[in-house]
């Protein structure tokens, strides 16, 4: 499975890849966008999420000049390794800094989580000055295996919320939706251990653990250095009380204590660090569009290569497991001018392929992506080839309006609402001519896809829906609603190439004025279809 988060929705979806389909979506509660997710722990225990904007929580009414004082942050643990059970398991109250981003630490750091934040200084306007003021800001380290200690001793605040999660079925090719009303909170000062700052210089946003979970490196935008913190040395720092100050319960860790080293002059912008799993990281550099290698022990830059152009995110293959591949890294850029024919006001993205394998990092391909490219993993194929589905059984179906057979296929009026049980299979509709329709109906388009062959779904879309169309996989079965407004003929079409004869795959309604009494009927060429 992949996880995918949505920022001003804040929700994060379960993406199978038997299917490469959105599969469950749950949202968080409390949350003002969600921008450092879903990073996940080192077995799936949880994926995170962490607001972006600080807001009141609950929200409410206040001036803004007071925000300030009102602000908050909450850092959510979803549970989510049984599909179909994502749950917010429980949110972690913190100040009211904007979190950027996350990593969940792996080896010696199982058990910890770390986020990025920027604008500890809490400004709410002209961020790009106001929020740059503080040479520090921090890296939140969570210990989510003490949240959960809390959370056994009853140590929590359970808070009325109402958020939704939504399981697609895959026998009845339906998503339901299950309301929630309320979350844990875990509140810093009363379970001591949760939580710790890590200063870090200065507004950073990528966090990133080294492969052997040692390491975390933080992405300074602003810093001229890119500072790496010791995961041991932090827990020394703990247990010696090395804390500078404490911001809501939370002990903020002095800096030295904590840092194993500071790489000097890497580049400009550092952003997002990977790992080849030979002691090398991978950073991009925005504002100098270049990545860099150094080895991250010796705090030695040893080699760099250029992006066209802004280079955003990386990724090295395997880069966020205990074993990277580490022969292959892309970078994902944000600005192509001059690297492509013009294609108006915006240039699509631009992505280059490196060969990592060697002592100097080699450009071996550039391609072009939509934008923005924010965040992906690359893995071996093998983890899921033959694991895919290459379609949906018929027999195991469930749908409620299936349509299993052409024979079986019928229209149903029950008032104002029409249902057509429709079946596509190459290259016709049944029924494919349809009558007896009035303005003013309903009308439910349930296409079940016959086929039960790899790569054939077909499509559907009628003249004058206000949806767009939609695409069925073989053997599944979706539902197109249609309000036909006005009397006439309105074609009907498939609208995913499937044979030589998919021009061919259309057909016909018949609209008749309101009130009128042409009788329903249905039928593909000598076939009539059954009518209820
Ligand atoms: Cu079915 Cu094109």
């Amino acid at each position: 499975m992949a996880f995918i988060n949505a920022n001003n929705t804040t929700r994060i979806a379960r993406i199978d890849l038997k299917t490469f389909e959105t599969t469950e979506i749950i949202e968080i509660p409390f949350a003002a966008g969600n921008h450092p997710s879903p990073y996940g722990t080192e077995n799936t225990e949880y994926v995170v999420a962490g607001t972006r904007f600080a807001v009141p929580s609950p929200n409410k009414d206040v001036p803004l000049s007071e925000l300030s004082k009102e602000m908050k942050g909450v850092i959510s643990f979803v549970k989510a390794n049984e599909p179909g059970k994502m749950d917010v398991a429980f949110q972690v109250l913190v100040p009211g800094y904007d979190y950027d981003l996350a990593r969940c630490g792996r080896g010696p750091s199982h058990g910890w989580c770390f986020f990025t934040s920027y604008n500890t200084e809490q400004a709410t306007t002209l961020l790009e000055i106001n929020a740059s003021k503080n040479d520090k800001d921090y890296i939140l380290a969570v210990n989510w295996k003490r949240a959960e200690e809390c959370i056994a001793q009853g140590k929590f605040k359970e808070v009325p919320a109402t958020y939704y999660h939504n399981v697609y079925d895959e026998k009845k090719h339906m998503a339901t939706s299950n309301v929630k009303k309320s979350v844990k909170w875990i509140i810093p000062s009363e379970c001591p251990g949760v939580a710790y700052y890590l200063p870090t210089p200065k507004s950073p946003h990528g966090v990133d653990v080294s492969d052997d979970g040692e390491y975390v490196v933080g992405g300074g935008k602003l810093a001229t250095v890119i500072p790496i913190h010791s995961f041991s040395k932090m827990l020394k720092a703990i247990e010696n009380k090395s804390v500078e100050k404490e911001v809501d319960g939370i002990p903020v860790l002095k800096y030295d204590a904590v840092l194993h080293c500071e790489v000097q002059k890497p580049c400009l912008g550092p952003l997002h660090t990977e790992f080849d799993g030979k002691g090398y990281a991978y950073t991009s550099c925005f504002v100098s569009s270049e990545i860099i290698k150094y080895d991250y022990k010796a705090c030695k830059v040893v080699d760099r290569a250029p992006t066209y152009y802004s280079v955003g995110h990386l990724l090295v293959m395997g880069g966020d497991t205990k074993k990277p591949y580490g022969k292959y890294a892309i970078a994902m850029n944000k600005i192509t001018k001059d690297r492509i024919l013009p294609t108006g006001p915006e240039l699509p993205q631009s992505a280059q392929l490196y060969d990592i394998s060697g002592d100097k990092i080699k450009l071996i391909h550039e391609f072009f992506t939509i934008g923005e490219p924010h965040y992906a993993q690359g893995i071996k194929a093998d983890l899921i080839k033959d694991k895919v589905a290459k379609i949906y059984p018929l027999a195991e179906n469930e749908h409620h309006y299936a349509t299993k057979a052409e024979k079986d296929a019928k229209v149903v009026r029950k008032g104002n609402e029409v249902h057509i049980y429709m079946t596509a299979i190459r290259s016709h509709f049944v029924p494919d001519n349809i009558e007896g329709i009035r303005v003013g109906d309903t009308v439910y388009f349930h296409v079940t896809n016959l086929e039960q062959d790899w790569d054939i779904p077909h499509g559907f879309a009628i003249k004058g829906a206000e949806n767009a169309e939609i695409l069925i996989m073989p053997g599944q079965t979706k539902t197109l609603v249609w309000k036909p407004k006005e009397p006439g003929i309105y074609p009907f079409y498939c609208t995913d190439f499937c044979s030589a004869l998919h021009q061919e795959m259309q057909g016909y309604v018949r609209v008749s004025p309101a009130g009128s009494n042409v009788p329903l009927r249905a039928w593909t060429a000598n076939t009539q279809v059954k009518v209820e």
